[in-house]
């Protein structure tokens, strides 16, 4: 018993950073794929009958939380218990609540599954995790918090390098974000509900995904292109500014409601000054690969990361733009804001990740050589043409409606010139799922291929 339980919450350096890594691929496969199926429905809506389980709300709900919460955070988390420690020249203060934090984690993802495609939810759009699922979020992000925060506190280093900064920003303003969001802890009447509904829903980006995002940016660009950060003073004022700027963006979402005018001039103000952390941001990544553009080529982690940067670039210019008044009123209900979705958090910050899982595996599993280097190759180009097709897709069919909205056409008249838009959608989506299935592939191969290998050395060496 002991030694299962040894297994289960193994203090093995890396063991937590890894298992959450590949739990976070593992659950991709079920959210991205959720999302290819819900996509398909889109085109063919009498796709499924009478399985409510596979209808679209609850697939939605499903992706949507397996991608955000299950394949992003997760491999956030694996990232930052391999980066922080690192940075801190020393190990992580609890390998065993790690891995304690990474199965309370996984908890939540198999509840998650049975409860939102059966239909159990709150009802509310990102916060629809029922109540105990709620509260075992908020205890494991404790956990990590203590362990992240112990990590630091005995660091062997003095200086505290900026995706640090990051980390530990995020790591403080996520839960609070996920205590206000979630209307299990927090509950305010009428209108009041849709505004906490998204100032949670743009901060879960903004103090959390975008933060990370950054911060591991921070850590993979010096580290796969060898070179000094350009400017530790610029990447301390992108700190700064995000801290500052983000918090009240949220009524971006609903400027088409009746909350006070005030809420909506402060929320579109400050989504158009966060231009100024992100060109900071991008400024000091840019120059940091001044002269160095060429790696990329070979180096297929760098290449990644290089691609969020440049996604995190649109997906920035994009977000102030359409958060002014009257593109609002023009772009609002349509499929443009979901591509604007994905540009975020499937562009910039699963690109983002993906490199992390791509540089910090080797290390923490101990192979050199990747099962196939064709196959990364393979899974960027899917990736990459996939996402650029979903997201042209849905900016051109978001553009579709406002046009119909805009000149007062009855929905019915416009509504199925989209058809065509979400089919080429879901090809895009294929090519995403199907890059993800190669990656994991890949990933497998690899894990598996470096074991025999070791299994092989030590038996020589029993014999020897
Ligand atoms: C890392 C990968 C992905 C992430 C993080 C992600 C994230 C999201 C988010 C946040 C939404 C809600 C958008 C909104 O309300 O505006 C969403 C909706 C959706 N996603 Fe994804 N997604 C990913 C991959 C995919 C893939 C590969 C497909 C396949 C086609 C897909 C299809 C959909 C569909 C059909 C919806 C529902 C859109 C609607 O309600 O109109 N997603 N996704």
């Amino acid at each position: 018993m002991s030694g299962i339980l040894d297994k289960l919450l193994s203090d093995k350096e890396g063991s937590a950073s890894r298992n959450f890594l590949l739990s976070a691929l593992w659950w991709s496969l079920w959210g991205m794929g959720a999302g290819l199926f819900a996509s398909m429905e889109f085109v063919n809506p009498d796709l499924v009958h009478n399985v409510p389980q596979l209808s679209m709300p609850h697939l939605r709900m499903w992706h949507v939380n397996a991608v955000a919460v299950g394949w992003l955070s997760m491999a956030y988390v694996g990232s930052i218990f391999h980066m922080v420690p690192t940075l801190c020249k020393n190990k992580l203060h609890s390998e065993k609540l790690g891995n304690f934090t990474m199965w309370a984690w996984n908890g939540v993802m198999v509840a998650a599954f049975c409860t939102l495609l059966n239909g159990n939810t709150e009802g509310r759009e990102y916060a629809e995790l029922g109540a105990l699922l709620d509260v075992l979020v908020v205890v494991a992000l404790c956990l990590l918090t203590y362990n992240i925060w112990m990590t630091i506190v005995n660091r062997k280093v003095q200086k505290l390098y900026v995706s640090l900064w990051y980390f530990l920003g995020s790591l403080f303003w996520f839960p609070l974000v996920w205590i206000i969001g979630q209307r299990t802890f927090v509950s305010l009447p009428g209108l009041n509900d849709a505004i906490i509904g998204w100032f949670y829903g743009h901060n879960i980006l903004g103090m959390w995904f975008t933060t990370v995002g950054v911060g591991l940016m921070y850590y993979l660009l010096p580290r796969l292109t060898k070179a000094p950060l350009y400017s530790h003073g610029l990447s301390m004022l992108g700190f700064w500014g995000i801290a500052l700027f983000y918090a009240p963006t949220g009524t971006h979402h609903i400027t088409q409601s009746p909350v006070p005018e005030w809420l909506k001039a402060i929320a579109i103000i400050s989504s158009i000054f966060l231009l100024v952390p992100v060109l900071t941001v991008l400024t000091n990544f840019f120059m940091t690969m001044k002269g160095r553009w060429h790696m990329p080529v070979n180096d297929m982690a760098l290449r990644f990361a290089v691609t969020s940067c440049f996604f995190y670039l649109l997906t920035c210019l994009q977000g102030p733009f359409q958060a002014t008044r009257w593109v609002n009123w023009y772009l609002h209900f349509t499929q443009w804001v979901v591509g604007h979705a994905h540009a975020a958090l499937l562009g910039t910050f699963s690109f983002i990740v993906t490199a992390s899982i791509y540089y910090a595996l080797p290390r923490l599993v101990g192979f050199e050589k990747w099962h196939s280097e064709g196959l990364i190759r393979l899974h960027y180009w899917f990736k990459l043409i996939g996402f650029i097709i979903f997201y042209f897709a849905l900016t051109v069919a978001g553009l579709v409606q406002s046009a119909g909205w805009a000149m007062g056409y009855p929905v019915d008249q416009w509504s199925n010139t989209l058809t065509p838009y979400w089919f080429t959608r879901s090809i895009g989506g294929l090519l995403i799922v199907t890059g993800q299935c190669l990656f994991a592939y890949n990933v497998f191969r690899t894990i598996y291929t470096s074991r025999k290998a070791n299994v092989k050395a030590k038996t020589r060496e029993v014999k020897v």
